[in-house]
């Protein structure tokens, strides 16, 4: 029966290696559950590119502050175990806390580069958290391939750059967010949005496709960021950031160039936390 599921580091360890002596390729999908299409397509791209795939679902204490969502995080395995089982996925990774973090654990990954700003200003120990869960859920395999979404753009990045500082042997996939028809991107704590905060969410993305097209096109960014920012606040969102970036390393960006670039927001409505980014 579809997906397998395993619970110890050891057990997944040896299912890998064995696949390995199969000569089969495999992909690893890091989620933390409450499954929705965003994940499924991360699972997609895997099936499309490795013979087996692993979903890993952990709720990783590490990568929440003290007064954030850690307790109320919505909790589904058993939806979940029923979707991946829809599409064939080979094995359901779900350790227990004490077997991510057993008794002793005292190691901390600090991530530099992308990490820096946006999200760290607001979130100093969400990286280190991000960092610390996907290196040892990676070592714990290691997959060929591991998949993670643009919804969450500069984890992608501090991601990649775990990856090739720490040698792990798994090439980072990124992939295109997925939105609802009105363009609000899938995320799990959509669940906590009111039925007229749910109305109002859409401008985040909204404002973002409106903001790239006008920094093609102005030569002030800084005045088309600001109404931006105002439009959102008007919408009755609570600004944490919302910034350009230089897309392959989040630097900040000095003028308008040719060079790729990305805008990222993360911004509060009620008492949800909501964060998207687009190409620029
Ligand atoms: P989680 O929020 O469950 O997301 C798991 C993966 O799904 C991440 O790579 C995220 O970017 C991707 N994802 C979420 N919503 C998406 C959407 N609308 N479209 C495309 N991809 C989407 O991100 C985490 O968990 C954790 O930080 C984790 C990496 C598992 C480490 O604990």
């Amino acid at each position: 029966m579809k997906p397998e599921i395993l619970r110890s580091v050891a057990g997944l360890r040896e299912r890998v290696a064995a696949w390995r002596r199969d000569g089969l390729s495999v992909g690893m999908v890091p989620t933390m559950g409450a499954l929705h299409a965003g994940h499924l397509a991360l699972v997609a791209a895997a099936q499309e590119q490795n013979d087996r795939v692993i979903v890993t679902l952990f709720v990783n204490p590490a990568q929440f502050g003290p007064s954030e969502d850690l307790a109320s995080y919505p909790r589904a395995e058993a939806s979940d175990r029923e979707k991946l089982a829809t599409l064939g996925v080979d094995v359901l990774f779900a350790p227990p806390g004490s077997e991510i973090y057993p008794p002793g654990f005292d190691t901390k990954i600090v991530v530099g580069g992308p990490a820096a700003g946006l999200e760290t200003d607001f979130r100093p120990h969400f990286f280190s958290g991000v960092a610390t869960v996907v290196a040892k859920l990676l070592l714990a395999g290691p997959p060929d391939r591991a998949y993670f979404g643009e919804k969450d753009f500069q984890q992608l990045l501090v991601v990649k750059q775990l990856a090739r500082d720490l040698n792990i042997p798994t090439e980072i996939v990124g992939c295109p967010t997925v939105r609802e028809p009105d363009g609000l991107a899938l995320s799990s704590r959509n669940a906590y949005l009111s039925t007229e905060e749910r109305m109002r969410a859409p401008v985040l993305y909204a404002t973002l496709q409106e903001t790239a097209r006008g920094l093609r096109s102005s030569g002030s960014p800084s005045a088309v960021l600001e109404a931006a920012r105002r439009r959102i606040a008007d919408a009755g969102f609570a600004i944490d950031y919302l910034d350009l970036r230089l897309a392959d390393n989040l630097a900040p960006v000095g003028e308008i160039t040719e060079i790729p670039m990305r805008l990222l927001v993360a911004a509060r409505l009620g008492r949800t936390r909501l964060i998207d980014n687009i190409a620029v």
